[in-house]
């Protein structure tokens, strides 16, 4: 592929911007400085560097973001800066998107990508991927709020109930809940109908892939073994 082609792919502009950015010397591939636009390279999994922060070539991106609280998922947010503004602008360019929406005031993983099937296949409501939060609660958590969890609680507007896969004690205040459906505040309202109120929620679990240690607003590249642990088959970057 050529060189300028291959920036352009991986959301350093147009071609044009592409072409002026290598001939200027601002682009090296394996270590060497190289101007000529039109260089043919082997993409698949490249090292390059344009002014001087090193890039890896990959066919869609699939990342992990620790989303800190006060974040919005939406693209065009209504009252705090989107998600996005956490990555860098070459991400952002080539189309990436949060694969489902967590509220504002919720922290912990969320799955971004420029993967159109992957984000649709993940959000599909009849693939049931499990997430699992920490809620922490107003008043104390009870045996018999979990059991109701559990069995299923009736949500306003909603004709059946909806069940948690599992409910557990944290603490006198916390709670463990795992869903697999994506309804509009659902862990909040699941809590408001068994008589409790959430005040923080955290997201920890996705499939089987976990958070770990991410610092709250960091983000990594996700990659073949993280991928496999959600339960869709991702081609190979
Ligand atoms: N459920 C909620 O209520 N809020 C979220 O952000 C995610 C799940």
């Amino acid at each position: 592929m050529q060189l300028e082609r291959l920036l352009q792919s991986q959301g350093f502009g147009s071609r044009k911007t592409c072409r002026a950015l290598i001939e200027c010397g601002a682009v090296s591939v394996g270590g060497v400085v190289c101007d000529a636009p039109k260089q043919e390279f082997a993409p698949h999994g490249l090292a390059f560097a344009v002014d001087g922060q090193p890039w890896r070539y990959r066919e869609k991106v699939y990342l992990l973001l620790h989303k800190p609280a006060g974040y919005e998922c939406s693209a065009s947010p209504q009252h705090h800066q989107s998600v996005l503004a956490l990555l860098p602008a070459p991400l952002v360019a080539r189309g990436v998107q949060p694969a489902g929406r967590l509220d504002q005031d919720t922290t912990g993983l969320l799955l971004l990508s420029d993967d159109g099937p992957f984000l649709h296949a993940l959000m599909s409501p009849r693939r049931h991927v499990p997430k699992r939060y920490l809620a922490t609660t107003k008043h104390p958590v009870t045996e018999a709020m979990l059991v109701a969890l559990r069995d299923g609680v009736l949500l306003h507007d909603e004709t059946q109930p909806v069940r948690a896969i599992d409910a557990q004690i944290e603490g006198p205040h916390q709670l463990w809940l795992t869903i697999d459906q994506g309804k509009y505040h659902q862990v909040k309202r699941m809590v408001a109908a068994v008589g409790n109120r959430v005040e923080q929620l955290h997201r920890e679990r996705l499939g089987g892939l976990a958070l770990g240690t991410l610092a709250p607003g960091a983000w990594r590249y996700l990659e073949e073994d993280d991928l496999a642990a959600i339960p869709y088959p991702v081609p190979q970057n």
